[in-house]
């Protein structure tokens, strides 16, 4: 597969590896192919090497061990205004003393572009983030919205092949930060430009990206499409970091191809996918997501019933998100359209709840860190 799609990479991590200190690796063994075109998300919490892999691409950084190709080229000893790569950062990093088109015009003529060229490119590069009206203003006199989208401007007013982004919306208030969401990812939409973003949001990855690569200490845990990401996870760490997970700790009793059965601590059985497990014997972790239970009388077709008895009732406009205590656990959620949901149902009432086979995971056990 990788041959075949030879010409369609535009980026390569070979065996990539980062120590900062000659000890300990931030970055643990990299391999990682971005397709042309693509909006590819790093994520991953803070302090698991995201930043690092990026700063390598962009040649801040160089690596300890393994390459970095870039169209098929090892670029480990390209400084970096020579590997056509756009940058946008959280803290904007404008230039104070410079109007907005001095700004933009700052990295075409470090390139040698011409002056009418130069103010023609300017112009192009503005009218994308619909900031004409603002050319001659200095970064302090416009708001924080106003100066990422000219830092979006700058990365892109050089035409690169690839734009890197490290959270470049942590600093915008939650409604600014979702409208330059949708700016981004439409930019991305029509200039088809490779995108690379890092953020530790999870729901900024799934919102914009074509694939996001998940980071958790140095390595990628999977890397997939949002919805594969969200409905298949791989591992623990991937169905508790994406979205909401109900998690329920039990011991593999035994394995059929795909499926497996699950024993929990008070006995009960369970049939569950087998996609991350050991022996029989060995801890697991099941995972459901909490729109996947059903709940009294549409438990009942289920594979997989228990009873729970229910604790509380979170009201969140358009659905209901029950917790309820199962299987001597007592923060079980199921999430409930409000039309779905049994008026009459109370807290302390004891219900019949269930799940299809395919929709409950068995992964390795969680460890505490
Ligand atoms: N220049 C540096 N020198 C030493 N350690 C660093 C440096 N940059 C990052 N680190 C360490 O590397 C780890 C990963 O950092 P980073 O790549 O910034 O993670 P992320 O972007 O995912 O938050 C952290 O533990 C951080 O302290
Ligand atoms: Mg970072």
């Amino acid at each position: 597969m990788a041959e075949t799609q030879g010409n369609d990479i535009l980026v390569s991590f070979r065996g990539v590896q980062k120590s900062y200190d000659g000890e300990n690796l931030i970055v643990k063994d990299l391999n990682l192919d971005i397709r042309k075109g693509e909006f590819l998300t790093l994520l991953g919490p803070s302090g698991s090497g995201k930043t690092t892999s990026l700063m390598m691409l962009a040649g801040f950084e160089t690596p300890t061990a393994g390459e970095i190709l870039l169209g098929g080229r090892a670029i480990n000893k390209l400084p970096p205004h020579k590997r056509d790569i756009g940058m946008v950062f959280q803290n904007y990093a404008l230039f104070p003393h410079m109007t907005v088109a001095e700004n933009l015009a700052f990295p075409l003529s470090v390139r040698g572009v011409s002056k009418s060229d130069i103010a023609e490119r300017v112009a192009r590069a503005l009218g994308m983030v619909q900031l004409e009206a603002l050319a001659g203003r200095y970064p302090a006199q416009m708001s924080g919205g106003q100066q990422q989208r000219v830092a979006l401007a700058r990365a892109l007013v050089f035409e690169p092949q690839l734009v890197l982004m490290d959270e470049p919306l942590g600093a915008l208030d939650k409604q600014l930060r979702e409208h330059m969401q949708m700016e981004i990812k439409h930019l991305h939409q029509r200039l088809g430009v490779t995108v690379v973003y890092v953020t530790h949001d999870q729901g900024e990855a799934l919102t914009m990206s074509d694939r996001v690569a998940v980071f958790h200490q140095g390595e990628i845990q999977q890397i997939a499409s949002p919805r594969q990401l969200y409905e298949e996870p791989c591992n623990a760490f991937v169905a508790n970091f994406i979205g909401e997970n109900n998690r329920i700790n039990g011991r593999l009793v035994s394995q059929t191809g795909e499926r497996c059965v699950v024993e929990l601590p008070r006995g009960e059985q369970v049939e569950a996918l087998a996609v991350r497990v050991g022996q029989p014997g060995e801890q697991v972790s099941l995972s459901v997501r909490p729109e996947r239970v059903r709940i009294n009388g549409h438990s009942s077709a289920c594979d997989n019933r228990f009873s729970g008895r229910v604790a509380e009732f979170i009201y969140l406009g358009d659905h209901v998100r029950v917790r309820l205590e199962v299987a001597g656990q007592n923060n079980f959620f199921v999430k409930q359209p409000i039309a779905e949901l049994d008026p009459a149902l109370a807290v302390g009432d004891v219900v019949p709840l269930g799940w299809q086979v395919e929709h409950v995971r068995a992964l390795d056990p969680l460890t505490a860190e």
